[in-house]
């Protein structure tokens, strides 16, 4: 029979979040995106772009954690689709919310990547302390593996 100490030590050996994490993320999601990108990731065609099954949310984390913090603006091609608008930079979220927020992002609607720690948050946060402006797609990928 598992134990839960062995089922977590898997879980962490697969990369699957936390429950809780999830559940966290979830709230801030419903707070801090739900209106642009929806309940279910899917956004609003032809203005916000979906979350669910995106190739941006599957990029290194550094690429979610910069649009939350400074925004994104100008073309960007989404799922083989152009999006030509502006996400303002998201205020009022804590590192740890991010870290959170991204998790279930990155592990909702089908999309299955790692988890995201505060640790990493704030080194990211470190590593753009100077950016003021919203980022460009063509920035965003060039730092994006
Ligand atoms: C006011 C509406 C709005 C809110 C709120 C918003 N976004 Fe966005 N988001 C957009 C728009 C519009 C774009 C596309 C911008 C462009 O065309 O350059 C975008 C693009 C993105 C992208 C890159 C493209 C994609 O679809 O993968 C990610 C990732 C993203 N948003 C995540 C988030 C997360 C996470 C939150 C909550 C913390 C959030 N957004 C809140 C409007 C919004």
């Amino acid at each position: 029979m598992l134990s839960l100490a062995s089922l977590l030590v898997a879980n962490s050996l697969m990369g699957a979040p936390d429950p809780e994490v999830m559940k966290r993320g979830e709230a801030v999601y419903n707070r801090t995106c739900i209106a642009c990108h929806q309940a279910n990731g899917q956004g609003i065609d032809p203005v916000f772009p979906p979350l669910a099954g995106s190739e941006w949310v599957a990029k290194n984390p550094s690429v979610i954690v910069r649009n939350i913090l400074h925004g994104v603006a100008g073309p960007i091609t989404v799922k083989g689709k152009v999006y030509n608008g502006m996400m303002p930079a998201v205020a009022g979220v804590s590192d740890a919310e991010i870290a959170d927020l991204t998790t279930f992002v990155r592990n909702s609607w089908g999309n299955a990547a790692s988890v995201v720690t505060e640790e990493e948050v704030k080194a990211i946060k470190v590593k753009y302390a100077d950016r003021k402006t919203p980022w460009t797609a063509e920035e965003l990928d060039k730092d994006s593996k």
